[in-house]
């Protein structure tokens, strides 16, 4: 650990998605996907942490952390369980617990697609119809006019990357489609539809007369690729290509780009967003593999660096590299909108807050214009495949009795929220070898 303070400003918060947190709602994929057996320790989202029954508890433990700001997703299956027909109680839910974060000082950023979908939707054939996207743009439309005036900070989609690599190209999270064409269908809906949410966000709240300066983005999983021999090297150009670039191209630029159907057009011209959202975990090395169904390619962990329980290569560095390149490229305000570490006894996460924060802080002294920081995440929640065998919390979540425990990482972070800094007596109080 090293000394650092960030500049006045500069925000902090934590981030949730609706289904890793909430509980009780069978109505979306995630669901369907537990009932199915897919969860490596037959763990269920319909437990979670109960969120949706502990908002008020929840906000409490947001307040010991002292953030300024908090991300959470909306469950659109809960907002519109049948296509076209919208919940006024799940709205009000929302409302209610918004207006919590804001009455506690506490800045609501706003997911609207974090991994999961309503059952009709994915019933209808998901993001590989074209005419579907309609109805996301429809729940846009709807919760922007009923929490515009509560919301001015927007994500529409979390990690497309991740969501199109195992839910249509390893079939390996819902819908469970394998077919490399078809994510390549995917990713295009996903990048016209990002645009045409941006727009409807930006207008909705225009029109309305909402206060406050509006601000949309997506948060994109952005990892290192790197490779050792002259192969590796390339091959892990084209995964960077393939995983992110694509994306970061399409929804920032509007570029449709090879390979993606229609490819070599603008779907529009413009910037259509008003930051990066970067959720930054860890570095891969690219190796060749001599097999089709894995791409050709396979991530491994460098023997030299720490891990974190999952086995990720802990790799602090990283997130002031990809700030840097993604800010040399853009110009524009990046949101580190996820970073966090799966540690169930709490022995590397105080080191990793304090190393990737002083690497953010760095990269802000050399111009780099990172405005906010949100750590993955409030409590141990429901870690998609996983289950509840991962440990991202900042508290302790017993699933049993749901009684929720701080841990001295979130102390620790609960500090460096409130001063804006790491001072030599917290390195004292919370370094670890
Ligand atoms: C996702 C989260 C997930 C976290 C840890 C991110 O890719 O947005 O939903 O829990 O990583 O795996």
């Amino acid at each position: 650990m090293e000394k650092f303070a960030l500049p006045e400003g500069f925000l902090m918060g934590t981030a949730t998605a609706s289904v890793q947190i909430e509980g009780g709602d069978k109505n979306n994929t995630w669901y369907k996907w537990c009932e199915e057996g897919h969860i490596k320790d037959g763990s269920h989202c319909i437990t979670a942490c109960d969120h949706w029954n502990r908002v008020e508890e929840d906000t409490e433990l947001l307040k010991e952390l002292n953030v300024d700001t908090h991300r959470m997703s909306l469950e659109w299956s809960r907002v519109e369980p049948k296509p076209g027909i919208f919940s006024d109680e799940a709205i009000e839910h929302y409302r209610y617990e918004i207006q919590l974060l804001i009455k506690n000082s506490i800045i609501p950023f706003v997911t609207l697609h974090h991994f999961s979908e309503p059952l009709w939707f994915d019933e209808m054939g998901g993001w590989t119809k074209e005419e579907n996207s309609r109805y996301f743009l429809e729940y846009v439309q709807y919760v922007v006019e009923k929490l515009g005036d509560l919301v001015t900070d927007w994500v529409t989609f979390n990690e497309p990357n991740v969501y199109t690599k195992f839910g249509y190209i390893f079939g390996m999270w819902p819908p469970g489609k394998r077919s490399l064409l078809k994510s390549f269908k995917v990713y295009t809906e996903l990048i016209k539809t990002h645009i045409k949410a941006y727009d409807i966000i930006h207008s909705v709240r225009r029109l309305k007369g909402f206060k406050g300066e509006t601000k949309v983005g997506f948060a994109m999983h952005i990892r290192i690729f790197c490779g050792i021999s002259p192969v590796g090297k390339t091959l892990a150009k084209a995964v960077d290509y393939l995983f992110q670039e694509l994306y970061m191209e399409g929804m920032i630029r509007g570029k449709i780009k090879f390979p993606l159907p229609k490819n070599g057009y603008r779907y529009c011209r413009g910037t259509y967003v008003d930051f990066i959202g970067i959720n930054y975990y860890t570095r891969n090395i690219v190796e060749f593999v001599f097999s089709p169904s894995s791409l050709f390619h396979s991530l491994k962990c460098d023997k030299e660096l720490e891990k974190n329980d999952l086995g990720w290569d802990i790799y602090p560095k990283g997130i002031y590299q990809v700030c840097k390149k993604y800010y040399e490229r853009y110009k524009l305000p990046i949101y580190i909108t996820e970073n966090g570490i799966s540690d169930k006894n709490d022995e590397k996460r105080p080191n990793f807050i304090a190393n990737h924060l002083a690497n953010v802080a760095k990269a802000i002294s050399e111009g780099i214009d990172i405005q906010r920081y949100y750590h993955w995440t409030l409590m141990d929640n429901f870690e998609w495949l996983e289950g509840e065998s991962a440990f991202f919390g900042l508290y302790h979540c017993n699933f049993k009795n749901q009684i929720r425990t701080m841990r001295p990482s979130g102390k620790l972070y609960g500090m460096i929220c409130k001063e804006k800094k790491l001072t030599e007596e917290m390195i004292k109080e919370f370094q670890r070898n």
